[in-house]
C-alpha cells in the first residue's frame, strides 16, 4: 500500500490504485488477464510440494484454487473494505462466481450445523436460501427485524447455539439500515459472529468491518463492477477466520471462485467506483427530493429523507452520502407502479442495480417473488414497492423520465 509523507491515501485515489502489484515481467501498466485453466510446473518436485503447501512450490496450481487475475481483485477489494484499519494486513479477499456463491459459501462455511438470525428483508435468493436450504443442510435460521437490536438480543437468547448473524448493511429492498455496532458487540458477547452483505453500500458509504463485523460479502456484479457486464461475489474477513471455517476448502471444493476475465473487469469498473458512487448518490438524493414532493408517491423510502425511519442511525453509520438506491409506493398501488414501469424511456425496466444506468423494478413479481410470504409481509414487502436504482446520467434527465412516466 502507497504512503505519502506518511499519510496513507484517500478513499479515491485507494480505489484507483487498490491491489496494485508492479511486479509483472513485460512490466503491463495495467493488471494481466491470466486466461488459463491450469499452471505448469518446473518439475515433478515443485509441482508435488505446491500440493503440500511446502516452501519452493509452484505459486500457482490450478485456476479454481487460485489465479493471479482473481489474487488481484481480492487484494483490491480487502484494501476498500479495510481502508482506514490499524490491523488491515490481518484480513483477506475471497473472490467468487457470483454474490450467491460468496454468500452461500460464507454462509455454510461459518454456520456449520447451528442456528443462523437473519434479518428478515434480505435479497430474495438469500432470502430462500436460508428459508429452505439451511435446514436441509442441518442449520435452522429465524427472521427478524434487525433494525430493533432489542429483537435481536431476544432472538440470541432464545437461541444461544446461534453461529451467525446476517444482515444486509442497506436492506434490499426496504432500505432498512441496521445498528452494526451494536449487532457486532451483542453477537460477540453471545459467542455468534456478524456477517454482512455491504452490496447496496459499498465501503465508499459504510464500512461494516470498522464497525465490528466479522465478514462482508458483496454481489460485485452491482456497484463494485458498475457496468453491468459481469456476475461475481467476494467475501472479505480476517484470515484467521477463513482458517478456522474451512472457507477456502469450502471455496475450492464448491467450485464457486470468479473466472480470471470477470475478475479483470470488475477491477476496472472498482477504479472509478469512488466516482461513480459520488454521482449515484448526489443524483438519488435529487431524484428522491423529486418523487418525496410528488402528489402520486404516497411512501419513499431513501436512508438520506428524514422521513426514513434508520435517518439518525445512517447519518451515525453512513459516510459520503446514502447511495443510490431509492424505493417507493405510488398511490393506485400496484397498477399504478405497473404503469409507470412501463411508460419510463431513459431508465430500463430490469432486475439488478449499479450499474452506470437507472434500472427501474417491481420486487414483489420480479427479485423478491421467491420470498416465503409471511416473511415478505413481515419485512414490509409490499406489492406496490418499486425499486429504483438511480445511474449516473443528469439527475434532470430521470427526474424528466420519471415525470412523463407518472403524468402517462
Ligand atoms: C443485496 C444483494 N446481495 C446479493 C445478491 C446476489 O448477487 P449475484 O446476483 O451476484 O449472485 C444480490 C443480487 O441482486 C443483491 O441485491
Amino acid at each position: 500500500m502507497i504512503t505519502l509523507k506518511n499519510k496513507p491515501l484517500s478513499f479515491e485515489s485507494s480505489a484507483v490504485h487498490a491491489g496494485e502489484d508492479k511486479k509483472d515481467q513485460y512490466g503491463s501498466h495495467t493488471t494481466p488477464i491470466y486466461q488459463t485453466s491450469t499452471f505448469a510446473f518446473k518439475d515433478v518436485d515443485q509441482g508435488a510440494k505446491a500440493f503440500a503447501h511446502e516452501e519452493g512450490g509452484a505459486s500457482h496450481i490450478y485456476s479454481r484454487l487460485g489465479n493471479p487475475t482473481v489474487e488481484h481483485l481480492e487484494r483490491a477489494i480487502c484494501e476498500l473494505e479495510t481502508f482506514g484499519l490499524s490491523n488491515a494486513e490481518d484480513y483477506s479477499g475471497m473472490a467468487f462466481g457470483s454474490g450467491m456463491a460468496a454468500i452461500t459459501t460464507g454462509i455454510i462455511s461459518i454456520a456449520k450445523g447451528q442456528h443462523i438470525i437473519a434479518q428478515d428483508a434480505l435479497y430474495g435468493c438469500t432470502s430462500q436460501f436460508l428459508k429452505e436450504e439451511t435446514p436441509k443442510l442441518g442449520m435452522a435460521t429465524s427472521f427478524i427485524d434487525t433494525s430493533d437490536t432489542f429483537l435481536v438480543e431476544m432472538e440470541l437468547k432464545k437461541h444461544p447455539n446461534t453461529a451467525l448473524i446476517y444482515l444486509e448493511s442497506i436492506a434490499n429492498p426496504t432500505l432498512t439500515i441496521s445498528d452494526i455496532e451494536a449487532i457486532a458487540e451483542l453477537a460477540h458477547q453471545h459467542g455468534a459472529l456478524l456477517m454482512v452483505d455491504n452490496t447496496f453500500a459499498t465501503p465508499y458509504h459504510i464500512q461494516p468491518l470498522a464497525l465490528g463485523a466479522d465478514i462482508v460479502a458483496h454481489s460485485t456484479t452491482k456497484y463494485m463492477g458498475g457496468h453491468g457486464t459481469i456476475i461475481g461475489g467476494v467475501l472479505v474477513a480476517k484470515k484467521a477466520l477463513y482458517e478456522e471455517s474451512e472457507t477456502f476448502l469450502f471455496r475450492k471444493n464448491l467450485g464457486g471462485i470468479a473466472g480470471p476475465m470477470d475478475a479483470w473487469l470488475t477491477m476496472n469498473g472498482l477504479k472509478t467506483l469512488a466516482l461513480r458512487m459520488q454521482k449515484h448518490t448526489s443524483n438519488a438524493m435529487q431524484v428522491a427530493r423529486f418523487l418525496e414532493d410528488h402528489p402520486m408517491v404516497d411512501e419513499i423510502w431513501y436512508p438520506g429523507l428524514e422521513s426514513h425511519p434508520q435517518y439518525g442511525l445512517a447519518n451515525h453509520i453512513m459516510k459520503n452520502g446514502f447511495g443510490g438506491v431509492i424505493t417507493f409506493e405510488l398511490k393506485g398501488g400496484f397498477e399504478a407502479g405497473k404503469s409507470l414501469m412501463n411508460h419510463v424511456k431513459l431508465c430500463t425496466l430490469a432486475v439488478s442495480l449499479g450499474t452506470v444506468d437507472t434500472l427501474i423494478q417491481h420486487p414483489a413479481s420480479m427479485t423478491h417473488s421467491i420470498v416465503d410470504e409471511e416473511i415478505k409481509k413481515q419485512a414490509g414487502i409490499t406489492d406496490g414497492l418499486v425499486r429504483l436504482a438511480v445511474g449516473i446520467e443528469s439527475a434532470e434527465d430521470i427526474i424528466a423520465d420519471l415525470e412523463q412516466a407518472l403524468e402517462a
